[in-house]
């Protein structure tokens, strides 16, 4: 089929879901007009689904207009950690919580609901001793193993607010992130374990530390897990093992009171300038949030076995492999190593080894995976799947094919799940058993969630149109500020169309009502679902030595969504080789990360620019994706001669 036709296919809702689907046709119908007509009735009555300690009595107290002020519940009290563990235990203290799955396919470990909770008050009261009080910011740098989990839900015992930093970024990156939200305590393992190869956590941290102290920012404690054994730089009096401490505090550590909107986590996310910003997530509304999501969206019935392949550095980790999922009783699996390692089967045979009954991962890896042949897959059962979820990109609908009739044998509907760092849940995405799918669609809005399109000058489109899009109104889950910087928040979300939350996605709407995200119109990249500014990757260039200017665009990349395709030039006298290339890889990693890698680069002795200096990104976006020949009106460039060059010498020839 072509992918017109693909696209144009609906898989009617399946029986076997339907069945026993939580949600149906009409329930969605009602519970969607009452969320978006009486939000205060509709959420007054879901906000129960998590047990407060002193009941909210309002509901809703929200504004996207002026100083923007987004409250939820908020004169209730209540506890994360409470409601992931404690209030499961009366009943179910020897269900497994989590499930971990290591690198090496030898090793694995199961964690009920009362180890979880020993294990946590421990990790909370080491933190205590340690000084860290409700309100300080904890910094995690760990790899996929439980004490990740243990660490986030043990700061949310105590009150203090965790940035989790995902453990491929930089030394450089971690700093910045220590100094932005002055965190003076940081957790993290020896060594991480990926694909058989370790990451130097503790190494880079030490590095982070003495960048972050040159910025006035001085860590104070580092505990460290040992995952590896191998040897590490110590500190002594700041570095402290877990292991050590762990058995020299007390087992119980009572829940503290929190405010639901009292600060939770922060996470670091890029934007189209400057450096990544600190999405900022409060306490109640979030939980309510990930909570109701993780059951409707994944038709999560009590008992499921739910595997989410992100890593905790993401929000798809925070939400929904740490939090919605244990406030729900779930028993979650985390996953330490790769999809190709020790092969391509690995997923495949993770959910026959551990009977998973739902599965969530990324178009990049189904992609990769559909690449190495349908012999990985077909050599496991999957029979105790029943549902497949995707999410951090669109998803072409030839994976979503693929993914439906090979991994999910044309019996499990797929969720795609369209979402932000700054949503915190889900937000488009169908309900099992009341959406009928379409390859490549996000589908409808989840309760409670108000899209609409608009074109440039902000005028609403209705019906079928093409346009960017915004959310009209507030949902518990959204993020509350940017961490220490609220007037960022305000410009970047709800300035560019007045009085509404701008996404920075392009989307259209078909005659059904269905969305479909056509991807940033921003200067933001998705890279294997993961996010990255231009301007980042451009200011880690300018940072060499050799290196005057730098432009970064995306290109369409057939496993990694986008690629990223750099035009660098160069400091007078110097000239661009391939060792030269390979040196400016290897920098943007050391300043990034290797998520970063830049895939092309292309030196030239100039960039198109206005009259007035402004970068052309239009023609730089168009020759790196080698369709030249629509350049567009080039008549305001300075230097007309200069998109010659950049023609005659791009890096992605067909
Ligand atoms: C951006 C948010 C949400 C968790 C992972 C990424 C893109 C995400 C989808 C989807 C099309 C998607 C958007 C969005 N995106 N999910 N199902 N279909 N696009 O979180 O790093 O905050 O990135 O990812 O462009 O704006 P994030």
């Amino acid at each position: 089929m072509q992918r017109e036709e693909l696209m144009a296919e609906t898989y009617p809702v399946l029986q076997s879901a339907e069945s026993h689907a939580l949600i149906d046709k009409a329930k969605y119908e009602k519970w969607y007009k009452e969320s978006v007509e009486n939000p205060d009735k509709f959420w007054g009555k879901h906000g129960k689904r998590i047990e407060w300690f002193k009941p909210y009595t309002k509901v809703k107290n929200t504004s996207f207009t002026g100083k923007v002020s987004i409250k939820w519940f908020e004169d209730g009290q209540t506890n994360v950690s409470y409601n992931c563990i404690d209030r499961h235990l009366e009943n179910h203290a020897d269900r497994v919580a989590i499930i971990w799955e290591g690198d090496d396919p030898s090793l694995d470990r199961k964690i009920t609901y009362r180890e979880l909770h020993e294990h946590v008050c421990r990790f909370a009261n080491v933190l205590k001793k340690y000084g860290v009080k409700k309100g300080d910011r904890v910094t995690i740098y760990m790899p996929m193993v439980p004490e990740a989990a243990y660490a986030m839900l043990a700061c949310t015992r105590i009150g203090a607010v965790h940035s989790v930093v995902f453990g491929g970024f930089s030394p450089d990156a971690l700093g910045g992130r220590i100094v932005d939200c002055e965190s003076t305590f940081v957790i993290t393992c020896d060594e991480g374990l990926r694909g058989g190869k370790s990451v130097p956590l503790k190494a880079n941290v030490d590095k982070a530390i003495d960048i972050a102290a040159r910025h006035h920012v001085h860590v104070k404690s580092v505990l460290v897990v040992r995952r590896t054994g191998t040897d590490v730089g110590w500190a002594s009096g700041r570095d402290f093992w877990y292991h050590d401490e762990a058995g020299t505090v007390a087992a119980d550590c009572p829940p503290e009171p929190m405010n639901a909107e009292d600060p939770l986590f922060i996470l670091y996310t890029s934007g189209s300038t400057g450096k990544p910003k600190g999405v900022l997530h409060t306490t109640g509304g979030y939980l309510v949030y990930v909570s109701m999501t993780h059951q409707y969206v994944f038709d999560y019935h009590d008992g499921d076995i739910y595997w989410c392949t992100a890593d905790v550095g993401w929000v798809t980790g925070h939400s929904y492999i740490v939090y919605g999922p244990l406030a729900n009783r779930a028993t979650t699996l985390m996953f330490e190593g790769v999809p190709n390692y020790p092969d391509q089967g690995r997923f495949w045979d993770v959910i026959d080894k551990h009977k998973v009954d739902i599965f969530y991962t990324a178009p990049t890896a189904i992609r990769a995976l559909m690449g190495a042949g349908d012999d990985f897959v077909k050599r496991s059962s999957r029979s105790s799947l029943r549902l497949l979820g995707s999410v951090g990109e669109p998803i072409n609908p030839e994976a979503w094919e693929w993914y439906y009739n090979v991994v999910g044998d044309a019996r499990c509907p797929i969720v795609d799940t369209w979402w932000q760092t700054e949503t915190g849940g889900h937000m488009i995405a169908p309900l099992p058993g009341a959406t009928d799918l379409k390859p490549g669609a996000a589908t409808t809005p989840f309760f409670g969630v108000k899209p609409q399109l608009v074109d440039n000058e902000g005028k609403v489109l209705e019906g079928a149109a093409d346009g960017n899009l915004v959310i009209a109104d507030s949902w518990p889950g959204q993020m509350r500020t940017v961490y220490g910087d609220h007037e960022r928040f305000i410009q970047t979300y709800f300035s560019t169309y007045k009085g509404k939350y701008f996404t920075g996605d392009g989307c259209r709407r078909d005659e059904d009502g269905y969305y479909w995200i056509t991807g940033r119109v921003d200067d933001v990249l998705n890279v294997s679902g993961h996010r990255l500014g231009t301007a980042e990757v451009e200011s880690a260039l300018v940072s060499h030595s050799l290196v005057s200017e730098a432009a970064v665009v995306g290109f369409p990349h057939s496993i990694k969504g986008q690629g990223i395709y750099c035009y660098v030039t160069l400091m007078a006298g110097h000239e661009g080789t391939d060792t030269l290339r390979q040196e400016l890889v290897k920098h943007v990693r050391a300043e990034i990360g290797p998520i970063a890698s830049p895939d092309k680069i292309q030196f030239t002795p100039g960039l198109p620019k206005t009259r007035s200096g402004k970068i052309m990104r239009r023609i730089l976006r168009k020759i790196a994706e080698d369709d030249f020949g629509a350049l567009g009106d080039t008549s305001t460039l300075a230097d007309p001669a200069v998109v010659d060059d950049l023609i005659a010498n791009r890096q992605n020839k067909e």
